[in-house]
């Protein structure tokens, strides 16, 4: 078994320099030599299993390119004690040849909370890296691009949050996760897309405010008898989809059943079969086995599911997440040899946002 000083010396050797020190306060941390990342026999070898995973939707063509990455980050997580945490919309390579964890959005925040590991790089958007910071505050959280940002987070403020509170006094007010660490420290409880009416519906309210996704408001609210509030966010991606385009693609793929993200417009959803988070949407692709079926979300997910499943045929349409796609195979390895990006959040704020985190982790 390979021990991570050895790793950590084979890392050195084979780039025959040596270690930097970095220092940031807390301590020093190595900044490692970027690894030899030529296609080779031996990395082909050290690949070959992951190649396996993901063989339906990367062609052969393309695999030299990853693998070199594959193999290194996978090696230096083991020096820096590291876990990558990615969303369902990375990227195949990332999602099935690096990632140590993979999940939804509330999947991730208890994912980074429960893991051992010292260091935590964030497959996802800043968002999401902020709310791994918001409950793992002794851990190194790293994001590979800070520009990885998201439509929704971007829509509303702390400001605002204090502005709904003077408008609608004593009405609670619910942040989607999908926010910054300032909106989710002036809020009462977050939600994601897997909980949203469990969490309105816990707070014995008559009304509620729903921020920042409108959609997923509207969504919430033909479920309720809850009286929703919502602010007048959306997210980018989702809310391109129409009724309409829906409609041509049942007409033009008879039998498919056809599964939406909340984040949809009402339309959108009222024309699908079924709608949940993005975790939901993938059980219900393992579970129910559909012949046909079309994701109405980002289009990677589509290409990670269909990667581990025979017998369905998968249309796609595609609307991607430029946020999401600024993280890379190389931004990864970047992120492991100078440890950065590092998210910060200030302690205090941390604090008061973890409040509102926790009170819906402990709501489901
Ligand atoms: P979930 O993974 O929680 O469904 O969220 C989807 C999303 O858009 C995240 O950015
Ligand atoms: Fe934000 Fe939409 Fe991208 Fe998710 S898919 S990160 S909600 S813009």
């Amino acid at each position: 078994m390979t021990t991570l000083t050895q790793t950590k010396e084979r890392f050195s050797a084979s780039a025959g320099s040596a270690v930097a020190s970095l220092r940031d306060g807390r301590g020093a941390f190595d900044i490692l030599p970027t690894p030899n990342l030529e296609w080779s026999p031996e990395v082909e070898a050290a690949t070959a299993h992951l190649y396996e995973r993901v063989a339906k939707v990367i062609p052969p063509v393309e695999w030299p390119f990853h693998a070199p990455y594959i193999k290194a980050i996978n090696d230096l997580k083991r020096v820096r004690d590291a876990v990558i945490l990615a969303h369902n919309y990375q990227t195949p390579e990332i999602y099935h040849c690096v990632a140590d964890y993979v999940g939804d959005s509330l999947q991730l925040a208890k994912l980074a909370a429960a893991s051992p590991a010292k260091v935590i790089v964030q497959g996802g958007v800043h968002f999401m890296a902020e709310t791994s910071k918001i409950l793992s505050p002794e851990k190194t959280v790293l994001i590979p691009d800070l520009e990885a940002g998201c439509s929704l987070a971007a829509s509303i403020t702390g400001a605002d949050i204090r502005a709904l509170r003077r408008e609608y006094p004593g009405v609670p007010i619910v942040a989607y996760v999908n926010t910054s660490a300032e909106v989710k420290a002036e809020v009462d409880i977050c939600c994601t897309s897997s909980n949203a009416l469990k969490i309105v519906e816990s707070l014995g309210s008559d009304r509620v405010i729903m921020t920042p996704d409108r959609y997923l408001a509207e969504n919430v609210a033909a479920q309720t008898k809850v009286k929703i509030i919502a602010w007048r966010g959306a997210c980018e991606v989702h809310e391109r989809f129409t009724a309409e385009e829906l409609e041509s693609y049942r007409a033009d793929h008879p039998g498919v059943k056809i599964i939406a993200h909340p984040e949809c417009p009402r339309e959108v959803v009222e024309a699908s079969d079924f709608a949940g988070s993005t975790a939901a949407m993938i059980d219900y692709v393992r579970t129910k086995k559909p012949a046909r079926v079309l994701l109405v979300t980002e289009c990677s997910m589509a290409d990670n599911v269909a990667a581990e499943t025979t017998g369905t045929e998968f249309i796609r349409p595609c609307n991607f997440c430029p946020h999401m796609k600024r993280i890379t195979l190389p931004k990864i390895l970047d992120s492991l040899v100078h440890m950065r990006e590092e998210v910060k959040v200030d302690p205090l704020l941390a604090a008061r946002a973890r409040v509102s985190v926790q009170r819906m982790i402990d709501a489901g």
